[in-house]
């Protein structure tokens, strides 16, 4: 029987990784491990790795390698074999890439596809000033083109929303440009392997949906 399948989901900071997510985890049976997410769990809580972390993520820089190389080798280390997990956020470095390949590798499992999400800066730029975010469940909305029901109140859980710090647009900037220089590069290792998917994330939610729907069929169990 075919192994359950590990995909990453990748692209700039509002490409749509967080919203189309719970649709990827939801249809395919996968378990979402989001670095931004642990990592603003691990501030709001105040341990050590979110004291560590905060003053780069209020900066709009990457967390060093090393912290973050650590933290998903615990991770993907206790996966159950037959879990299949959807990675967002991570890897964001060609260090991290050929580490979590390392790492799958020492387990028997390989990256089966790379659901890489692009959208023009203006867009995004556009799209993260107006997005607001559950406290409980991490579900985004946008006060422009995907406002909750009841303002400031999450449709799902009740949860409270709220913008994050690195939503600033100064710091929404600085975010595409480290992009650029250190993430894009992170496609292009895929891209040589083979299992590098180009999503247009530049459409309606539900347009982008069906396109990771068909990237997903050669991999899902
Ligand atoms: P992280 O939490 O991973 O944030 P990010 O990559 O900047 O991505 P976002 O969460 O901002 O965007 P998204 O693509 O999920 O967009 P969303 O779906 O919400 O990382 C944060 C920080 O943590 C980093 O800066 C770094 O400091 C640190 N970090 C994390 N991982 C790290 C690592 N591996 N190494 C080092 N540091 C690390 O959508 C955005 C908005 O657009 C929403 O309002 C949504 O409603 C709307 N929207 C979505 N899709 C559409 C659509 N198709 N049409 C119109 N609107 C849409």
């Amino acid at each position: 029987m075919a192994q359950a399948p590990i995909v990453l989901i990748m692209g700039p900071p509002g490409a749509g990784k967080g919203t189309q997510a719970g649709h990827l985890v939801d249809s395919y049976g996968l378990r979402h491990v989001a670095t931004g997410d642990l990592l603003r769990a691990a501030v709001a809580d105040g341990t050590p790795l979110g004291l560590e972390a905060k003053r780069f993520m209020d900066a709009g820089d990457l967390v060093p390698d090393d912290v973050i190389i650590g933290l998903i080798r615990d991770l993907v280390a206790e996966l159950p074999d037959d879990a299949g997990v959807l990675l967002d956020g991570f890897p964001r470095t060609d260090a991290q890439a050929v580490a979590l390949d390392e790492t799958l590798m020492e387990l028997g499992r390989s990256i089966d596809a790379v659901l890489d999400i692009a959208v023009p800066s203006d867009v995004l730029v556009e799209r993260l000033s107006g997005r607001w975010i559950c406290r409980t469940c991490q579900t985004p909305y946008n006060v422009n083109t995907h406002p909750p029901k009841v303002a400031g109140v999450c449709d799902k859980d009740g949860g409270e929303l709220y913008q994050r710090t690195d939503d600033q647009a100064d710091s929404v900037r600085h975010r595409l440009e480290v992009y650029a220089a250190q993430t894009a590069p992170v496609a292009e290792y895929y891209r040589t392997r083979g299992t590098l998917v180009p999503i247009d994330g530049n459409q309606p939610a539900d347009v982008v949906r069906a396109a990771l729907d068909a990237a997903m069929q050669p991999v899902a169990t």
